[in-house]
């Protein structure tokens, strides 16, 4: 492939990502709950259980209750995600578990 057509192929992914960019970003965002059914569920049951039973909030990092361990990083090679459903799932975790915390605190 010559330069010429390298770049108009590199401008055309870049126009694509420009357009669907946003859009993908919104269809990601209502699915989490479906990633999680979809990955996580088989093993780990609802959701909430495995928030209340296993996680907790520090620092503002999602942390394994009993192991500790931060599970951004956890999740980088466990439950087959993505980078960006990665961050997803850690939102949501931190979302469910801030909302946990504040129901306890009542
Ligand atoms: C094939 C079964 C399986 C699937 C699928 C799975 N997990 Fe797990 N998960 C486990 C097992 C077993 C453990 C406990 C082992 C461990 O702590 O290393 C665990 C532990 C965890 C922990 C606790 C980490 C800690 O430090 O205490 C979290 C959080 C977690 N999984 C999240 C997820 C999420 C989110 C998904 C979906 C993206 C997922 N898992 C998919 C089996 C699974």
């Amino acid at each position: 492939m010559d330069f010429q057509a390298k770049t108009s192929l590199g401008g055309l992914v870049a126009l694509t990502t420009f357009i669907a960019g946003p859009f993908a970003a919104n269809a990601q965002n209502l699915d989490v709950d479906k990633l999680y059914e979809a990955r996580c569920a088989y093993c780990h049951g609802e959701a909430v259980e495995l928030v209340r039973s296993r996680l907790v909030m520090r620092d503002g990092r999602v942390l394994g209750r009993k192991s500790g361990r931060r599970v951004k990083e956890f999740l980088s090679y466990h439950g087959r995600l993505r980078d960006d459903e990665v961050t997803m799932m850690i939102e949501e975790l931190t979302r469910r578990l801030e909302d946990d915390q504040g129901l306890e605190a009542r």
